[in-house]
C-alpha cells in the first residue's frame, strides 16, 4: 500500500514506528488520530506529513457533516489549528493545510455534507499529485548520477516519507530501475535512525545495492572515494535556498565540500518557503530529550545529563550543488533560479 491512502472517513498510514520489526497499519477516524500520528512520528518526512494532514481535514469535515453551518465552520477551523500544531518545521504540512482550507472556503454555501465530500476528493488528488511530482524529481534527478557511482543519503526520503516512491531516495531508485550501477550508503540517521530502520528497510525491498553506515562514518567513506554525490531531502527551503532537513545533514553538505563531492538537496516546490528569506528564519523543532538518551527504550546515557534534541539543521545554500524539484534542477543563485521554478507554475 501506499505510505498514506485517503478514503471516506479513513486515513490509512503505514506505521513507520513499527519498520522494520513489523508493517503495520494505522487506521484513523477521527482528525485527533491524525495529528497524534504525525507528532509521535507514526507518519514523518515533509511530502507524507502534508498529505496526511490534508486527509486528516477530510477526515474532520466528514466527521462534522452532521453539525449545523456554523458549528461545522468553526470546528473544521480548529482541525486545522490542531494539525497545524503536530510540528513546525516542515512547510509541507502548512502548505496542505492552506491549501485544503482555501478549497474549502471556495465551497462555503454549500451544506457541510457537501463540502466534506469536496474536500475528500480534494485530498485524494493532492495524494496523486505527490505521487507525480515525485517521479518527474527522480526523472530529473537520475540525470546527475552515473554508471559506477556511490551516493550517500540522509535520513529517509524514500517511499515512506512520501505518499509514494519518495524525493532524493526517488532519484537513487529511478536511476537504479534504470539499470544504472549503483551503490547507495545510508546514514542511519542519530538518534530517531530513520536511515537504519526506514531507508534501509527500503533498499533492500527495492533491490537497491545499499550499505548502512553511522553518521560518523561518512567523511571516511568520501575519503576512500567511495561517494561520488549526495542526495537528501528538505523540510523547508527559503528563498536563498537555505535548507532545513534532518540534523546531521549540514555536517554531510560540510564534508562533501571539502572532497570536492556534488551535494543536492531533492524536493517538490511545495517545499520551497518563499515568505523566509534566509535559514535562520526557519523554527527548529525540538523533541523529547528521550530519543537522545535512550535507544528504543534503553536508556543509554546517565539520568541527569542535560541533552539538546534539535530535530532538524539548516545547510547554508553556498553548500548546496542543486536543488532538484519536479520542474527541474535549480542552480546557483537560488534566489533567481528556485524563485523561477516556484512562481513560473
Ligand atoms: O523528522 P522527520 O523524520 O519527519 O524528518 C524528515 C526529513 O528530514 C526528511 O529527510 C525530509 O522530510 C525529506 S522527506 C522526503
Amino acid at each position: 500500500m501506499r505510505s498514506v491512502e485517503i478514503s471516506q472517513g479513513l486515513v490509512r498510514l503505514i506505521d513507520q514506528r513499527q519498520i522494520p520489526a513489523r508493517e503495520e497499519v494505522l487506521e484513523c477516524t477521527t482528525v485527533e488520530q491524525v495529528a497524534d500520528a504525525i507528532r509521535s512520528l507514526a507518519v514523518r518526512g515533509a511530502p507524507a506529513i502534508g498529505v496526511s494532514a490534508a486527509g486528516g481535514l477530510a477526515l474532520a469535515a466528514y466527521n462534522l457533516r452532521h453539525l449545523p453551518e456554523a458549528e461545522f465552520w468553526a470546528k473544521l477551523e480548529a482541525a486545522a489549528a490542531l494539525l497545524r500544531s503536530t510540528r513546525p518545521t516542515a512547510v509541507n504540512l502548512f502548505w496542505a493545510i492552506k491549501k485544503v482550507m482555501d478549497y474549502a472556503a471556495q465551497l462555503k454555501g454549500n451544506s457541510p455534507g457537501e463540502v466534506a465530500h469536496g474536500l475528500l476528493a480534494y485530498a485524494q488528488d493532492l495524494a496523486e499529485q505527490d505521487v507525480t511530482v515525485n517521479k518527474a524529481i527522480a526523472a530529473f534527478g537520475a540525470t546527475l548520477i552515473r554508471d559506477g557511482d556511490g551516493v550517500l543519503t540522509h535520513c529517509n526520503t524514500g517511499s515512506l516519507a512520501t505518499v509514494d516512491y519518495g524525493t532524493a531516495l526517488g532519484i537513487i531508485r529511478y536511476a537504479h530501475e534504470q539499470g544504472k550501477k549503483l551503490h547507495c550508503y545510508v546514514d542511519e540517521t542519530r538518534p530517531v535512525l530513520q536511515g537504519a530502520r526506514l531507508t534501509a528497510w527500503e533498499c533492500l525491498k527495492f533491490g537497491i545495492p545499499a550499505t548502512l553506515i553511522s553518521d560518523n562514518m561518512a567523511a571516511h567513506m568520501m575519503k576512500l572515494g567511495k561517494i561520488q554525490a549526495v542526495f537528501v531531502g528538505a523540510d523547508r527551503i527559503t528563498a536563498n535556498g537555505d535548507t532545513a532537513n534532518k540534523i546531521g545533514t549540514y555536517n554531510v553538505a560540510i564534508i562533501a565540500k571539502e572532497h570536492g563531492i556534488p551535494f543536492y538537496v531533492a524536493a517538490p516546490t511545495s517545499t520551497v518557503d518563499l515568505s523566509l528569506a534566509h535559514g535562520d528564519q526557519i523554527e527548529i523543532e525540538e523533541r523529547n530529550p528521550q530519543e537522545v538518551t535512550h535507544v528504543f527504550g534503553t536508556q543509554v546515557a546517565p539520568a541527569g545529563i542535560q541533552v539538546a534534541n534539535p530535530a532538524f539543521d539548516v545547510t547554508p545554500h553556498k553548500y548546496i550543488t542543486g536543488i532538484v524539484t519536479e520542474k527541474g534542477i535549480a542552480y546557483p543563485p537560488f534566489d533567481v533560479n528556485l524563485k523561477r521554478f516556484v512562481e513560473g507554475g
